[in-house]
Protein backbone atom coordinates (compact mmCIF):
# COMPACT_ATOMS: atom_id res chain seq x y z
CA UNK A 1 0.00 0.00 0.00
CA UNK A 2 3.18 2.55 0.86
CA UNK A 3 4.65 1.44 -2.17
CA UNK A 4 1.82 1.88 -4.53
CA UNK A 5 1.33 5.59 -2.72
CA UNK A 6 4.62 6.34 -3.61
CA UNK A 7 4.44 5.01 -7.14
CA UNK A 8 1.36 6.85 -7.52
CA UNK A 9 3.39 10.19 -5.96
CA UNK A 10 6.18 9.77 -8.49
CA UNK A 11 3.79 8.74 -11.09
CA UNK A 12 2.65 12.31 -10.64
CA UNK A 13 5.60 14.10 -10.18
CA UNK A 14 7.76 12.50 -13.36
CA UNK A 15 3.70 13.46 -15.24
CA UNK A 16 4.07 17.30 -13.50
CA UNK A 17 7.69 17.35 -14.84
CA UNK A 18 6.96 16.11 -18.41
CA UNK A 19 4.08 18.28 -18.54
CA UNK A 20 6.20 21.60 -17.38
CA UNK A 21 8.37 20.10 -20.48
CA UNK A 22 6.01 19.90 -23.11
CA UNK A 23 4.84 23.35 -22.58
CA UNK A 24 8.39 24.50 -22.37
CA UNK A 25 9.31 22.97 -25.92
CA UNK A 26 6.05 24.40 -27.48
CA UNK A 27 7.19 27.50 -26.08
CA UNK A 28 10.42 27.46 -27.76
CA UNK A 29 8.40 26.01 -31.25
CA UNK A 30 6.62 28.92 -31.03
CA UNK A 31 9.04 31.52 -30.89
CA UNK A 32 11.13 29.11 -33.52
CA UNK A 33 7.88 30.00 -35.66
CA UNK A 34 7.45 33.32 -34.91
CA UNK A 35 8.72 36.16 -37.35
CA UNK A 36 11.45 37.94 -35.91
CA UNK A 37 10.50 41.77 -34.47
CA UNK A 38 12.84 42.88 -37.30
CA UNK A 39 11.16 40.73 -40.00
CA UNK A 40 7.80 42.46 -39.13
CA UNK A 41 8.61 45.78 -39.11
CA UNK A 42 10.59 44.88 -42.92
CA UNK A 43 8.06 45.42 -45.00
CA UNK A 44 7.11 49.47 -43.63
CA UNK A 45 9.64 52.20 -43.75
CA UNK A 46 8.77 55.14 -41.84
CA UNK A 47 9.88 58.61 -43.60
CA UNK A 48 9.55 62.30 -41.07
CA UNK A 49 9.08 64.87 -44.26
CA UNK A 50 10.13 67.54 -42.18
CA UNK A 51 13.23 66.82 -42.59
CA UNK A 52 13.51 67.57 -46.76
CA UNK A 53 14.94 70.43 -48.56
CA UNK A 54 13.03 71.61 -51.37
CA UNK A 55 14.39 70.40 -54.95
CA UNK A 56 17.18 68.11 -53.33
CA UNK A 57 16.67 64.78 -53.88
CA UNK A 58 16.42 62.04 -50.99
CA UNK A 59 17.06 58.62 -51.57
CA UNK A 60 15.59 56.61 -48.85
CA UNK A 61 15.06 52.64 -48.89
CA UNK A 62 12.06 50.57 -48.49
CA UNK A 63 12.17 46.36 -49.30
CA UNK A 64 15.85 47.02 -50.75
CA UNK A 65 14.52 49.32 -53.17
CA UNK A 66 15.54 52.92 -53.27
CA UNK A 67 12.82 55.44 -53.09
CA UNK A 68 13.32 59.14 -54.43
CA UNK A 69 11.88 61.92 -52.09
CA UNK A 70 11.93 65.33 -54.01
CA UNK A 71 10.23 68.53 -52.06
CA UNK A 72 8.60 70.82 -54.24
CA UNK A 73 8.99 74.94 -54.07
CA UNK A 74 6.59 76.93 -54.53
CA UNK A 75 7.32 77.81 -57.75
CA UNK A 76 7.54 73.84 -59.06
CA UNK A 77 3.85 73.18 -57.61
CA UNK A 78 2.70 76.15 -59.28
CA UNK A 79 4.31 74.93 -62.34
CA UNK A 80 3.33 72.34 -63.07
CA UNK A 81 0.01 70.64 -65.47
CA UNK A 82 -2.79 68.65 -64.05
CA UNK A 83 -1.20 65.00 -64.86
CA UNK A 84 2.03 66.37 -62.88
CA UNK A 85 0.12 67.26 -59.78
CA UNK A 86 -1.91 64.38 -59.64
CA UNK A 87 0.90 62.87 -58.46
CA UNK A 88 2.02 64.80 -55.20
CA UNK A 89 1.98 62.94 -51.79
CA UNK A 90 0.99 66.26 -49.70
CA UNK A 91 1.92 66.16 -46.25
CA UNK A 92 1.42 69.09 -44.03
CA UNK A 93 0.72 71.40 -46.69
CA UNK A 94 4.10 70.39 -48.32
CA UNK A 95 3.87 68.98 -52.06
CA UNK A 96 6.56 65.85 -52.42
CA UNK A 97 7.35 63.58 -55.16
CA UNK A 98 7.93 59.84 -54.35
CA UNK A 99 8.71 57.24 -56.40
CA UNK A 100 10.59 53.89 -56.15
CA UNK A 101 14.33 55.20 -57.70
CA UNK A 102 14.20 52.84 -60.35
CA UNK A 103 13.57 53.54 -64.13
CA UNK A 104 10.35 52.02 -66.12
CA UNK A 105 12.50 50.62 -68.75
CA UNK A 106 14.54 48.26 -67.88
CA UNK A 107 15.16 49.41 -63.85
CA UNK A 108 18.17 51.69 -63.79
CA UNK A 109 18.67 54.34 -61.03
CA UNK A 110 18.12 57.86 -62.88
CA UNK A 111 19.86 60.17 -61.42
CA UNK A 112 18.59 64.19 -60.81
CA UNK A 113 19.56 67.54 -61.98
CA UNK A 114 18.23 69.81 -59.44
CA UNK A 115 19.20 72.73 -61.99
CA UNK A 116 17.28 71.38 -64.98
CA UNK A 117 14.66 70.03 -62.44
CA UNK A 118 14.46 66.25 -64.23
CA UNK A 119 16.08 63.02 -64.03
CA UNK A 120 18.01 61.38 -66.38
CA UNK A 121 18.44 57.89 -67.05
CA UNK A 122 21.75 57.23 -68.37
CA UNK A 123 21.07 53.80 -69.50
CA UNK A 124 19.00 54.69 -72.40
CA UNK A 125 18.83 58.31 -72.49
CA UNK A 126 14.82 58.13 -70.61
CA UNK A 127 14.07 60.92 -68.76
CA UNK A 128 11.62 62.09 -66.13
CA UNK A 129 10.41 65.66 -64.66
CA UNK A 130 10.35 66.07 -60.98
CA UNK A 131 7.10 64.97 -60.85
CA UNK A 132 8.06 61.51 -62.19
CA UNK A 133 6.31 61.54 -65.70
CA UNK A 134 8.29 60.21 -68.67
CA UNK A 135 9.41 63.35 -70.47
CA UNK A 136 12.14 61.22 -73.12
CA UNK A 137 11.24 57.71 -73.86
CA UNK A 138 12.07 54.67 -73.97
CA UNK A 139 10.31 54.58 -70.49
CA UNK A 140 6.83 53.33 -70.74
CA UNK A 141 5.47 55.10 -68.05
CA UNK A 142 6.37 57.45 -65.00
CA UNK A 143 8.06 56.43 -62.65
CA UNK A 144 6.43 54.05 -59.80
CA UNK A 145 4.42 55.20 -56.60
CA UNK A 146 5.15 53.05 -53.44
CA UNK A 147 2.36 51.87 -50.89
CA UNK A 148 2.15 54.77 -48.66
CA UNK A 149 -0.16 55.77 -45.89
CA UNK A 150 -0.13 59.31 -44.39
CA UNK A 151 0.26 59.42 -40.82
CA UNK A 152 0.80 63.46 -39.34
CA UNK A 153 3.88 64.36 -40.70
CA UNK A 154 5.44 60.87 -41.62
CA UNK A 155 5.00 58.82 -44.84
CA UNK A 156 4.42 54.70 -44.07
CA UNK A 157 5.68 53.32 -47.02
CA UNK A 158 4.30 49.71 -47.18
CA UNK A 159 0.89 50.37 -45.75
CA UNK A 160 -1.72 51.73 -48.41
CA UNK A 161 -3.57 54.66 -47.46
CA UNK A 162 -6.86 56.21 -49.23
CA UNK A 163 -4.56 58.57 -51.12
CA UNK A 164 -2.49 56.24 -52.35
CA UNK A 165 -5.60 53.44 -53.03
CA UNK A 166 -6.97 56.54 -55.28
CA UNK A 167 -3.71 56.95 -57.06
CA UNK A 168 -3.94 52.68 -57.63
CA UNK A 169 -8.20 53.46 -58.88
CA UNK A 170 -7.20 55.93 -61.14
CA UNK A 171 -4.31 54.90 -63.07
CA UNK A 172 -1.58 57.07 -61.78
CA UNK A 173 0.70 54.69 -60.65
CA UNK A 174 0.62 50.86 -61.30
S1 LIG B 1 16.72 51.60 -68.19
FE1 LIG B 1 16.24 53.72 -68.14
S2 LIG B 1 16.10 54.26 -70.22
FE2 LIG B 1 16.51 52.15 -70.27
Amino acid sequence: MKNNTRRGFMGKAFGAVAAVGAIGSLVAMKKTWDPLPSVKAAGFTTLDMSVYQENKLAVEKWRGKPIFVLKKTAAMVADQTEIQSVRDIVVDGAHYMVSIGLCTHLGCIPSYNANDKDFLCACHGGKFDYAGEVTKVPPPRGLDIPPFKIEGNTLVLGEKGPEYMKMKETGVTL
